[in-house]
């Protein structure tokens, strides 16, 4: 088997999709191991998760630092210390620089959710009910400089019902949020996906395809909705 790409996951709160991530790196023959988790915030929750599966962690804290730069550049120590060939965003809740993100381009990857690029930013849900969306979701994303915009690698969609509340539909989503943040990690890690001249570009032996059920536009139940979980795979 190959190698598995070392990936260090930042995180800045309770580390859900951290968790998700570490999880499906557990099986053996997934692409990537989670090598360690870095968070900008002391008492990030995600950070107990994260050493009780015996992953190291490590406490990067914007304050004491100069500016954004003498942060990063603390950040990019503990990286180089672990050997780290990816990274995943997971709720870490700091831009950033373009310098921080060049150099990682096409091996840093973060889950926003929205299907971007509608709703970028922040409070997201709530906006999606003002909006009066019928479909809402999560996407996988290559990071650039530009904030919530770089090539998608994996999306899935929800449907917003009509009594949903900001809660609801931060819980519907979130499930979906496990499920292809590991779908995308792999892909990435495993070099079916990549990123060049500024878009997404897959192996032909994803084989990516629409499935045969894909009914989201008529929700009458959650159940109802054949089998998210394929539809997630169905991307580009
Ligand atoms: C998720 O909704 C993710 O999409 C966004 O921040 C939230 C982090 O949640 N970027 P968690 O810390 O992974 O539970």
């Amino acid at each position: 088997m190959k190698a598995r790409k070392k990936t260090a996951v930042l995180i800045s709160g309770r580390g859900s999709n951290m968790t998700a991530l570490i999880r499906a790196a557990a099986e053996a023959d997934f692409p990537a191991e989670i090598t360690c988790v870095i968070s900008d915030q002391p008492d990030a929750a995600g950070l107990a998760v994260a050493a009780s599966a015996n992953i190291r962690i490590h406490v990067a804290p914007r304050a004491g630092h100069a500016d954004k730069a003498a942060h990063e550049a603390e950040i990019q120590r503990v990286l180089d210390e672990e050997g780290v060939e990816l990274i995943c965003l997971a709720g870490f809740m700091r831009i950033l620089s373009a310098d921080f993100v060049n150099r990682w381009a096409g091996r840093l990857i973060n889950i926003h959710p929205s299907l971007l690029p509608l709703f970028p930013g922040l409070t997201t849900h709530a906006r999606v009910l003002q909006q009066g969306m019928r479909i809402h979701g999560c996407t996988v994303h290559f990071v650039t400089a530009e904030m919530d915009a770089g090539p998608i690698i994996a999306q899935a969609a929800v449907p917003v019902l009509p009594d949903d509340t900001e809660g609801d539909l931060a819980t519907r989503v979130l499930n979906m949020e496990h499920k292809i943040y590991p779908l995308a990690l792999s892909m990435v890690a495993s070099g079916k996906v990549r990123m060049e001249g500024g878009r997404t570009h897959y192996a032909p032996s994803l084989e990516i395809g629409w499935g045969e059920h894909t009914n989201l536009m008529v929700p009458s139940s959650i159940e109802e909705i054949v089998n998210l979980e394929d539809l997630a795979r169905r991307t580009p």
